[in-house]
């Protein structure tokens, strides 16, 4: 189970819209399972495919405390069934977007249908943590991210900065066209 590379903004691919699994077969497992070694080992909460850079509507998260015992949690084609009109802000991060944290709001309450490990429909209901995880991991799979939901301005702000830490990375490795 091998931990992946997360890709991160302002890499394009994190814009696509994922594809629906056709069938949960043995090679959707070991994608859940490399994911799943990738998000423990970020650390983070969840993770969608696209950060690992497969455009497949798969989702991994485990919201379980630090002192309990794992608690993994695998959605396969997720969707959004209902939505309260209670509302819950929450401290958001990514691990495609490393060391930015914003509050952002949404339902309070979801209930998402899914496929589970087995391939087997599954409905549950969500509320705190695990709402707010849902709901920005199926963002994901649509190429939205959770700085989409702020403020033009904060958002600007975000984009400028990581756009700005992507060029300094590039022109470090020396490959910067200035340097050619
Ligand atoms: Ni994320």
């Amino acid at each position: 189970m091998p931990v992946r590379p997360i890709i991160c903004m302002p890499d394009p691919r994190l814009r696509l819209v994922s594809k629906p699994v056709a069938k949960v077969d043995d090679s959707v497992r070991a994608l859940m399972d490399d994911m799943l070694e990738t998000m423990y080992d970020a650390p983070g909460v969840g993770l969608a495919a696209i950060q690992v850079a497969e455009a497949t509507r798969v989702v991994v998260i485990d919201t379980a405390k630090k002192d309990d015992p794992p608690a993994p949690m695998f959605f396969v084609n997720p969707e959004i069934t209902w939505a309260s009109t209670e509302k819950n802000v929450h401290e958001e991060g990514c691990l495609s977007i490393p060391d930015y944290y914003e509050e952002v709001e949404r339902p309070a309450k979801v209930r998402v249908k899914f496929l589970d490990r087995e391939g087997a429909e599954k409905e549950i209901e969500a509320d705190g943590l695990l709402a707010t995880c849902i709901q920005h991991e199926i963002d994901h799979l649509n190429g939205v991210l959770f700085i989409d939901h702020l403020s033009r301005l904060k958002r600007e702000r975000a984009i400028k900065k990581f756009a700005k830490a992507a060029r300094r990375a590039t022109e470090d490795r020396g490959e910067g066209p200035e340097k050619a």
